[in-house]
């Protein structure tokens, strides 16, 4: 069957802060540029970014890139690659100046300057004291960055493709990526958009767990098509649980809370953080704090009737703070709880918010794999950034707020990238194969064509429960030995969903069933590089292995959907200009 083909020089599958990022590089360059995003791009995820985006300006006081390079090497727990952490911190001053030029309403100090803030383990002098680093618009800092970019996009001609779902990835017989395959929720249309250059800027997939700070639009759909696609995924055995998502809901409750002054209390009233890291005390990193709080649970000193949650305490901060610099999170907690954090404490716990892993890249945003014994090969047309990208800067557990910065840092270098790869292949497109659409379709197929099956929400619920039980704060390998049987058998019963429903037209449920496609793969991914990591790092916490061990396992872990098969990888120890930053003990 032939479907319509829609042709664009570069196609970027994601309208979040990567996304937007690269595309305006692309579309300033004169490059015939798409975005195709399942929402309307300012709804993306990355509004959901609250406290704010880290770069050294030293508004506040004495700060360099050397000591956030530093901070970013050590939070990473010595997994990161330490010339992709190199290039996106020295880059940090000119890309949050770049935003603040774009029209990004940053807070301000009283002399003008670009308001920081504290964060969890961003110090100074090399792990010495805390430092304001933060640049923050209120606790709103994402959704500030996402219009601005968005803005900037439309005045630069970027063409918009909202409410489409990219399926699968097409790739010539030499593995060069030449396309995608991509529904018009809408309609219900299936196209061929055909492209010199690919950029995956899908976000993360942290609606894995039960407990999430994610949107529902964060199913992996990037990581899904990749694994589809033949390629590997690195380092998906890191997630980050942030230490304060709301009791119950999960919603994100700033770090900024603590950066301003907030604290955590057990059920003894005791500030217990200063037990765990006695410098850093409620800033240190979020793996360190997310830790303290569960062995508090653990050991009955949670709150609340069944000992479950600890409590933030920020009221002491008086309402003209709270509602100058946290207003939002005054907002979520009225909403959903129907507490005053003027007043009282907020109950919060340990919630899953990012995914460290992803589609292996360098630090120009070029997707590579592994040819051959230490070495690497760009695969040609594609790129990736974000979340959904492992570049690898955040190792085994990222800091606060380089979120933020990732997206923007390699979202611009992904761009330059592909403009230079799409100028030097400036003749016709590559040649679609007669086949390039026929995966996508037989999976269609299947869907429209089942009769009875499983149900989608059932299985949707049960992949959290296992990803919950099985690969939460603390890992063991009996418990993920488990997981990794509980979430095949769910591989096994998700190859025959039924979806009632066979309409085209604006089919959520169908929408679902493919996104569900993705996530099971990122959940698979996870299970199954968690057990083979016999250590502890970073967010990757083993009660059985309770050390790091950088002998065996200062490595990146590559999956393969094909025979789940799992390889190693050195670690980029060598920065770019800098001397390398010897793995040392972690503490804050
Ligand atoms: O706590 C927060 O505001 C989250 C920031 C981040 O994940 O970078």
């Amino acid at each position: 069957m032939t479907l319509p083909i829609m042709k664009y020089d570069a196609v970027i599958v994601g309208g979040g802060g990567a996304g937007l990022r690269a595309a305006l590089q692309l579309s300033e360059a004169g490059v015939k540029t798409v975005v195709l995003s399942k929402v309307f791009p300012t709804r993306s995820h990355t509004a959901a970014a609250q406290g704010g985006i880290s770069a050294s300006l030293g508004n506040v006081e004495e700060d360099n890139w050397h000591w956030h390079m530093y901070d970013t090497v050590k939070g990473a727990d010595w997994l990161g690659d330490q010339d992709a952490i190199e290039f996106m911190c020295s880059k940090a001053v000119e890309a949050v100046v770049e935003l603040e030029h774009f029209g990004m309403p940053f807070d301000r100090l009283e002399n003008g300057k670009i308001y920081q803030r504290p964060f969890g383990g961003h110090m100074a002098n090399f792990g010495k004291k805390p430092v304001r680093r933060a640049c923050a618009v209120a606790d709103r800092t994402g959704h500030a960055m996402l219009h601005a970019l968005y803005q900037r996009n439309v005045k630069a001609n970027t063409h918009f493709l909202v409410e489409w779902m990219a399926l699968d990835l097409i790739r010539n017989k030499n593995g060069d990526v030449i396309g995608i395959t991509a529904l018009e929720m809408e309609t219900g249309e299936v196209f061929i958009i055909h492209a010199k250059a690919v950029l995956f800027a899908t976000g993360g997939g942290g609606r894995i767990y039960q407990s999430s700070t994610n949107a529902y639009i964060n199913t992996g759909d990037g990581i899904g098509m990749a694994l589809r696609a033949g390629l590997p995924v690195e380092d998906m055995e890191f997630w980050q649980f942030h230490p304060t998502g709301l009791a119950g809901s999960g919603v994100l409750i700033t770090e900024g809370v603590r950066g301003e002054g907030g604290y955590l209390l057990n059920s003894n009233g005791e500030r217990f953080m200063e037990r765990y890291a006695p410098t850093a005390k409620d800033l240190a990193s979020r793996d360190v704090v997310s830790r303290a709080m569960q062995i508090e649970i653990n050991e009955g000193r949670g709150c609340g009737s069944n000992k479950d949650y600890v409590l933030l305490k920020l009221d002491h901060l008086g309402k003209d703070v709270i509602e100058q610099r946290l207003p939002g999170i005054r907002e979520i907690c009225l909403q959903f709880l129907g507490i005053d954090p003027v007043k009282e404490p907020i109950p919060i716990v340990p919630t899953c918010h990012y995914m460290m892993g992803g589609i292996p890249t360098n630090y120009h945003g070029e997707v590579i794999v592994p040819e051959g014994v230490d070495m690497e090969k760009v695969v040609k047309g594609l790129y990736a950034a974000g979340e959904c990208a492992c570049s690898s800067v955040h190792g085994a557990n990222r800091l606060g707020t380089n979120s933020l910065l990732d997206l923007v840092v390699f979202g611009k270098a992904a761009g330059n990238s592909m403009v230079e790869y799409i100028k030097a292949h400036s003749e016709e497109h590559k040649d679609l194969p007669d086949d390039a659409a026929d995966f996508t379709l037989a999976r269609l197929a299947k869907l429209n064509d089942s009769k009875n099956g499983e149900s989608l929400g059932e299985l949707k619920r049960e992949v959290q429960v296992v990803l919950q039980r099985h690969a939460s704060v603390f890992r063991t390998q009996k418990v993920l030995e488990e997981g990794v049987q509980e979430i095949e058998a769910l591989d096994k019963r998700a190859q025959n969903i039924f979806i009632k429903d066979k309409s085209k037209v604006f089919n959520l449920a169908r929408v679902e069933a493919l996104e569900f496609a993705n996530t099971i793969e990122v959940a698979i991914a996870t299970m199954i590089c968690a057990e083979a990591r016999k250590e502890s790092r970073g967010a990757h916490a083993r009660e059985d292995f309770p050390e790091r061990d950088d002998d065996n396992f200062m490595k990146h872990t590559l999956y393969y959907k094909d025979g789940r098969k799992i390889v190693y990888k050195d670690v980029h120890t060598k920065p770019l200009s800098v001397d390398y930053i010897p793995p040392a003990k972690r503490v804050y």
